[in-house]
């Protein structure tokens, strides 16, 4: 389901800096997702985009807590009003005057979907991220161990093979991780330890 968004401009440049707290973010996060497998899935875009803010980019807390913040919201909208995502959450948030950052990270999480092009490092993070989460995760739950133990190559093999996770678009993996400009195996080597410590 997609609905494009036919804009990219997001909130008001003013609110740059201007975030929820983790207590509002987290009460929003409750009242408007109730399906646990997507907090799952949010959760756990949430703590990738915090690490990799914190190791990779260098930032203050209210930029790491930015990235984390966009990772937490961005399918807020997918369970109880899938054909108004991520429309409904980025009107929310403008109502709420949030730094317009986040609104486009996650405008832009589904380029092909929404019609937003990731542009900063924090959209193309968000999409990249969004893309081969849900896969690991999958591929962590079809093993006895879980993540325990589980390597690149392992999900490299799974990627390989179209029946797995057949809903995840593989080209719309090559495609965020591209913009990312990182590689592939670079990526599911960071996922995998990070990701693995998110339980329910
Ligand atoms: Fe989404
Ligand atoms: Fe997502």
């Amino acid at each position: 389901m997609s609905l494009l968004l036919n804009r990219n401009q997001f909130g008001n440049p003013e609110n740059k800096g201007k975030l929820l707290t983790r207590e509002e973010a987290m009460q929003l996060f409750k009242d408007w997702v109730l399906n646990p497998k997507l907090q799952m899935h949010m959760l756990q875009v949430a703590h990738l985009m915090k690490c990799w803010a914190k190791e990779k980019e260098n930032l203050d807390d209210n930029g790491i807590w930015a990235w984390e913040l966009s990772g937490l919201l961005h399918d807020a909208d997918w369970d109880q009003w899938p054909e108004l995502h991520c429309k409904k959450i980025i009107e929310h948030l403008e109502e709420l005057q949030i730094d317009p950052d986040v609104m486009h990270a996650i405008a832009s999480h589904g380029p092909n979907h929404f019609g937003v092009e990731p542009i900063n490092k924090m959209d193309k993070m968000l999409f990249a991220f969004d893309e081969l989460s849900g896969l690991i995760h999958a591929y962590s739950l079809m093993r006895p161990n879980g993540y325990e133990g589980m390597d690149v190559k392992g999900v490299k093999k799974r990627l390989k093979e179209k029946s797995f996770a057949a809903n995840v678009s593989r080209e719309e993996i090559q495609d965020a991780v591209d913009r990312a400009g990182i590689l592939l195996d670079d990526l599911i080597a960071f996922i995998i330890p990070r990701q693995s410590q998110v339980t329910a």
